[in-house]
């Protein structure tokens, strides 16, 4: 898949921007606070549905405008995708795939896949498990759309559990009202897990594999942490044991929504006894064992895009990271004229050129 042109139009800081990408591997050059984060911000915007940076997404609108316009052309050999998204300041945004109008963001999710990495990814190895489970969430969404639907129906299942948790005064009125909602989180949370689980088993030996490699040796293995269950059945039975002490916090402790990834290098765990230098080329892995599994599910590469990666790397890791950016269109970002690669593109004050 490549992406081969982009129409910006009150996107952040560009007024009205075209750009066509007619090659494998573009840099995006410029000095501070130019707009090579944001043009990237908008290919992410487009493929995935939400930006990397901002959950308000009318901070997307270019200050004193009313909207914000992304067109976004893609092809690879058999077909040509156009996704459009429009943001307003008040009312909702509007998102077109080939021209139809979609509903649910789920839609466009996967019809151009991309692997995102930035320094800010160091959060996927350092900070709490819902970075982990993001990361899950987003990679197993582009390949599989069901399971992005079944995730949303999955938090509204949870959410209204925990409501009934927080507002029930008595016990057995609770045991007797949650049986529903068991019941359902039961069914959608052990169809995550499965997914979650085949995941993790499809990524460990390319994130291996790229781990030593990039770091010369270590061994690196990755370990699902999730509530044992197996089937709905013993869900179900998880659910019943842990009513009492749910009923007491107000919340749910049991289910896919407190999952995690356990990282070693070294049979060391790397979130707390890795150095920068480990966590970063773990996460680095992490993103490049996505574009192999990736490319194993859908038969093409992904689109690689990194933000500010190079300047963060040494040579010895730039080099090989090189290595990998020729298999896909890639997108990188960088201030210093000697980093970039493949066909340059300048980004000075809201322009593209
Ligand atoms: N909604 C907006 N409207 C207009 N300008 C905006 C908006 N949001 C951000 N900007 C401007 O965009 C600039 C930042 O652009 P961006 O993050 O793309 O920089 P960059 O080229 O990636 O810089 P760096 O090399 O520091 O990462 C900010 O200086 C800010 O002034
Ligand atoms: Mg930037």
């Amino acid at each position: 898949m490549r992406i081969t042109h982009l129409f910006l139009s009150n996107f952040r800081n560009y007024k009205n921007q075209t750009i066509e990408f007619d090659s494998d591997i573009i840099s995006l050059c410029g000095k501070n606070a130019q707009g090579k984060t944001n043009l990237i911000e908008a290919i992410f915007f487009a493929c995935i549905g939400k930006s990397f940076r901002t959950n308000k997404e009318k901070q997307l609108i270019r200050w004193g405008e009313e909207f914000s316009k992304i067109i976004l052309f893609a092809n690879n050999e058999v077909r040509t995708k156009k996704i459009e998204v429009i943001i307003f300041n008040n009312q909702k945004k509007i998102v077109k795939l080939d021209g139809i109008p979609i509903k649910r963001i789920g839609d466009v999710l996967g019809e151009v896949p991309i692997v995102f990495f930035s320094p800010d990814e160091l959060k996927l190895v350092k900070e709490s498990p819902d970075e982990r489970r993001k990361f899950m969430n987003i990679h197993i969404s582009q390949t599989n759309k069901k399971y992005f639907y079944l995730l949303s129906r999955y938090e509204k299942i949870l959410d209204n559990r925990n409501k009934l948790l927080k507002t029930t005064k008595d016990f057995n009125v609770l045991k007797e009202n949650i049986q529903i909602w068991d019941k359902a989180l039961a069914s959608t949370g052990i169809k995550i897990i499965k997914e979650r689980e085949n995941f993790i088993k499809d990524i460990q030996p390319f994130a291996s594999k790229a781990h030593e490699y990039i770091s010369g040796g270590e061994k690196l293995s990755l370990i699902y942490k999730t509530c044992e269950v197996d089937d709905e059945q013993q869900f179900l039975k998880k659910l019943s044991k842990s009513l009492e002490k749910d009923f007491k916090l107000g919340y749910t402790t049991c289910g896919p929504h407190r999952d995690d990834i356990d990282i070693y290098v070294n049979e060391e765990e790397v979130k707390s006894f890795g150095s920068q230098g480990q966590q970063r080329t773990v996460a680095l892995s992490l993103k490049l064992a996505e574009l192999e599994i990736m490319k194993n599910v859908t038969g093409e590469y992904p689109i690689l895009i990194l933000d500010d990666v190079f300047s963060e790397l040494d040579e010895t890791r730039r080099k090989k990271l090189i290595k990998f950016t020729s298999r896909c269109q890639t997108f990188i970002t960088t201030t210093d004229e000697n980093l970039c690669e493949g066909k340059i593109v300048r980004v000075e004050d809201g322009k593209a050129n």
